[in-house]
């Protein structure tokens, strides 16, 4: 019985929790307290966890994600995903007004003018108001079924609203973005841990979205909008294979509609007479219903009336498009009427009905004064360009990265030169070229510099690396600094107490010279014997002595071998178990890990064979900090699996797909996401996607379900 009402509950959680998330990620109108969200979204993780069999990727539970390697299956799109061709001025736009009335022999017409979103557009299939299915455009006939990773993505619904009327089957398009705020903190996050920076928004939200980690997808705070709606019943009947004919013959998209809907039939429901509606045979109308449904239409859509109409959208959104969360690069223009739509059709790469106009990208011109260097943890040199301040959309710029010396050298840098600065996706300004009409005689070449502008030693590259490295790790002050403020960081030992501006102080008194010394501190030293910082100065050093219960596999991180980031790290540890034995692993024990290379496997052996970091292993082990796994980590740690190579596919009954890669790490084996010959069985849940049973069974690889699978480690 009690069983049952567990069940029921779940089923009631999920749908209470799928609407709020729709009040706060689509209408932005939140009508619980994060708090009270969090407590029902546990509760439903317990209910989840006590109920296997009632799995379900569609729940809201299921938006953090899995660290499971995802490999993307290659899909075929239903419909191609074609482009829109661009314009660029009013008089683009005026003609394309024109070939519209010309094309549609003087009927009365109107245009849906929306913004142009500069993302990565996404196909989503719903089926019965389950997400069921997303695709990237990939080459526009096929594409990257990304579905896991965007089901993190909270603004797109994983159910659609109860009762609303969706059809049966459909396909909705859109652009996933990055808000400019994600966008920002991403762009921190990595500058702190000296990885190279995200150039723009776009760019930030492709990489995200094809990470092979979805629980990565989940942490990004990526957005969606929807702007185009097609529905599948009409053009099943039209076509058999769509992907092959030609776009023009596309679809009577909203003629069936209403036969195909689920529920919903009650009269004063608004969107019950949408299928004789005027309105479903729009545009315009069938983004008001997919709103309905639980979708993020696009923000500022206008009905125009006249190409007055238009320009005027085109002028104001020009400005005011800077105030958007998400990036934009210019105004979609759309004919209105679905049959207008039809009639006008398609040329072979584009639609005739439609067109994109792009906003100028915002351009300065400038003087070159000087390039300085900056060192940053790893010995890595930037170069940056310091100009005289030039205004550039919204702000004002005087410097800005040149990367590397291959970016100088391809301007052909000159001191003095008057340089063009782009704003890439508007926020990080760039150096895009050179005026070399301007420049005059006297002019020398930018020379890279060829020792550290912090400590004089001269500097190293590395075969293969674009940037030039200082070697002096152990005596370059931004070096130093750099690998404490990365030890002290969240995902490494997470000494929140401590931040760059005190790693800076203990530094110039001479505290602390290396990340051992920080276990050293007093109190005293740390407040500097001022009474007023004494509260404080007892908290970090409290903080830093409980750090020593930071597990192995975080210190391997934290102590900042280059190019072993947590992934790497724990991998390591994991394999390697004590610091010890990780100080004697030879190189081709190293290269066993995965996404163990050379490169990292050569770094690991350097690192070790310094004698001063040895020293400084020591000293921390001293101090206490975990050198090994835990006692309980190392439970339940065997051999079994060693040497094997395990594929996990399908839905599973008595453990989740988390679980059951953890249980093959633990016993040695290696988790891969896709089959190969290498591959030494496929453990399949119920619904293993045929495309891997076909390529399991070509390949005579094992497939054995999870009662085998468990007994194998009995
Ligand atoms: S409509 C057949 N509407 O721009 C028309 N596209 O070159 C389908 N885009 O690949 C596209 N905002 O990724 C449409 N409001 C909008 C858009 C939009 C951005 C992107 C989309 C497409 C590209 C067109």
């Amino acid at each position: 019985m009690e069983n049952n009402n567990e069940k029921t509950e779940i089923l009631n959680l999920r749908k209470e929790l799928h609407q709020h998330n729709h009040s706060y990620y689509v209408l932005n109108q939140p009508t619980i307290s994060d708090y009270e969200f969090d407590q029902k979204m546990h509760h439903l993780e317990e209910l989840e966890a006590r109920h296997p069999e009632m799995a379900d990727p569609n729940s809201p539970t299921q938006r953090v994600g899995s660290d499971l390697n995802q490999q993307f299956a290659q899909v075929a799109h239903k419909y191609p995903m074609l482009s829109l061709a661009n314009t660029y001025n009013e008089q683009d736009v005026t003609d394309f007004y024109q070939r519209v009335k010309d094309g549609l022999e003087g009927e009365d017409f109107e245009i849906v003018a929306e913004m142009k979103y500069d993302g990565l557009s996404i196909s989503l299939t719903y089926i019965d108001g389950k997400l069921t299915q997303a695709v990237t455009r990939g080459d526009g006939v096929r594409g990257d079924d990304v579905t896991n990773n965007v089901r993190t993505i909270r603004s797109i619904p994983l159910q659609l609203q109860e009762g609303s009327g969706y059809p049966h089957e459909f396909e909705i398009r859109g652009e996933i973005l990055m808000p400019w705020t994600s966008f920002e903190r991403l762009n921190q996050e990595r500058e702190q841990r000296e990885e190279p920076l995200f150039a723009n928004p776009r760019n930030a939200a492709s990489g995200t979205l094809k990470s092979q980690n979805s629980a990565v997808v989940a942490e990004r705070g990526l957005d969606a909008y929807l702007y185009y709606l097609l529905l599948p019943n009409t053009v099943e009947k039209t076509e058999t294979k769509p992907v092959e004919k030609s776009p023009s013959m596309q679809l009577d998209l909203f003629g069936d509609m209403m036969n195909t809907q689920p529920v919903q039939q009650e009269t004063d429901s608004p969107t019950d007479d949408a299928g004789e509606n005027e309105v479903m045979h729009t545009h315009f109308g069938s983004l008001q219903q997919a709103r309905q449904w639980g979708f993020k239409i696009s923000q500022g859509m206008k009905l125009c009336h006249s190409l007055q109409d238009v320009l005027d959208f085109i002028e104001y959104w020009d400005t005011e498009r800077k105030n958007l969360p998400v990036a934009t690069d210019g105004i979609v223009l759309k004919v209105n009427s679905l049959q207008q739509q039809r009639h006008l059709g398609y040329t072979a790469k584009s639609p005739r009905w439609a067109i994109a106009y792009k906003f100028k990208a915002e351009r300065a011109c400038t003087r070159l004064n000087e390039v300085t260097y900056q060192v940053g943890r790893t010995g890595a040199i930037t170069p940056v360009a310091n100009m005289n301040p030039v205004q550039l959309a919204g702000t004002v710029v005087k410097r800005a990265s040149l990367h590397n010396a291959d970016i100088i050298a391809q301007l052909d840098l000159h001191i003095g030169d008057m340089v063009y600065v782009e704003k890439g996706g508007e926020i990080i300004p760039k150096v895009v070229g050179v005026d070399v009409q301007q420049r005059t005689a006297d002019l020398q070449p930018v020379k890279f510099i060829v020792t550290c502008p912090e400590c004089g030693t001269p500097l190293v590259r590395y075969e293969g690396e674009a940037a030039h490295y200082c070697p002096n790790d152990t005596g370059c002050p931004p070096q130093i600094k750099g690998r404490i403020e990365h030890f002290i960081s969240r995902k490494a030992m997470n000494i929140e107490s401590l931040g760059p501006e005190t790693v800076d102080d203990f530094y110039q008194r001479g505290l602390v010279n290396d990340i051992a010394d920080l276990y050293s501190l007093t109190a005293a030293q740390v407040s500097n014997n001022n009474p007023n910082r004494a509260v404080s100065a007892r908290n970090a050093v409290t903080a830093i002595r409980n750090s020593v219960n930071i597990p192995f596999e975080r210190v391997v991180f934290a102590i900042g071998i280059r190019f072993v980031g947590e992934t790497t790290a724990k991998l390591i540890a994991r394999k390697f178990r004590t610091m010890d034995a990780l100080e004697t692993a030879t190189k081709e024990q190293l290269l066993e890990v995965d996404g163990v290379g050379e490169v990292i496997a050569d770094s690991v052996l350097q690192y070790f064979a310094n004698e001063k970091n040895r020293a400084t292993l020591a000293r921390l082990k001293e101090a206490g900090l975990q050198m090994s796994l835990s006692s309980e980590e190392l439970e339940g740690m065997t051999t079994k699996l060693e040497g094997m190579s395990i594929v996990i596919s399908g839905v599973f009954a008595r453990h989740s797909r988390d679980e059951y890669k953890a249980m093959i790490e633990k016993n040695g084996g290696k988790n891969v996401g896709s089959i190969s010959a290498k591959t030494t069985f496929v453990l399949a849940g119920e619904n293993m996607g045929p495309a891997k049973l076909e390529k399991a069974q070509k390949l005579g690889v094992r497939i054995i379900d999870e009662d085998e699978f468990l007994r194998m480690l009995e």
